[in-house]
């Protein structure tokens, strides 16, 4: 396993969209050892591929519980909304207030290759899916927000503090 480089902002590779992955080979399994270590290192909720420079449809998302692998994410579909702070892993120092869905439902492939289905996921969880699959189509944290946030306003809240 290797801690990978995470990407930042000004590389255009960022605002590229991922292709799916037509084969969950050795070369997959290594790709999601790698980004849970890198995940792990740099204490975040989500981190996607293109965020290592590899434009894939590979995610980890880590909402405090444990890191989960999916690969092809999509969002199926979603119902409320509510205004959340987020940052990203790839923007360090900047923190924003965006409209996320209050509830997701999203699938995605495990690295058997078999279906997994979230259905009416709400919290970290949900926003950092949200944040993830944006990521894959090249939108970005300072892409439709409601506005820049001083971190100042959440410093109670260091759960929202994790960046993706
Ligand atoms: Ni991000």
């Amino acid at each position: 396993m290797a801690i990978l480089n995470i990407v930042k902002t000004g590389d255009d590779i960022l605002k590229k969209k991922s292709r799916p992955v037509e084969k969950i080979d050795e070369r997959i399994f290594t790709l999601l050892e790698d980004m849970k270590e890198t995940l792990k290192e740099a204490n975040g909720a989500g981190l996607a591929a293109v965020q290592v420079g590899i434009l894939k449809r590979v995610v980890i998302i880590d909402d405090g519980s444990g890191p989960v692998e999916l690969i092809n994410p999509e969002i199926i579909k979603t119902e409320g909304e509510v205004e959340v702070y987020e940052g990203c892993l790839s923007f360090p120092d900047v923190w924003v207030v965006k409209k996320r869905p209050l509830k997701v439902w999203g699938k995605a492939l495990d690295r058997e290759g078999n279906e997994i289905t979230f259905d009416g996921v709400e919290g970290l969880f949900a926003q950092a899916f949200c944040h993830e699959t944006d990521h894959l189509d090249g939108t970005l944290l300072p892409d439709n927000i409601v506005r820049y946030a001083d971190p100042e306003e959440f410093e109670d809240s260091p759960r929202r503090k994790r960046r993706k």
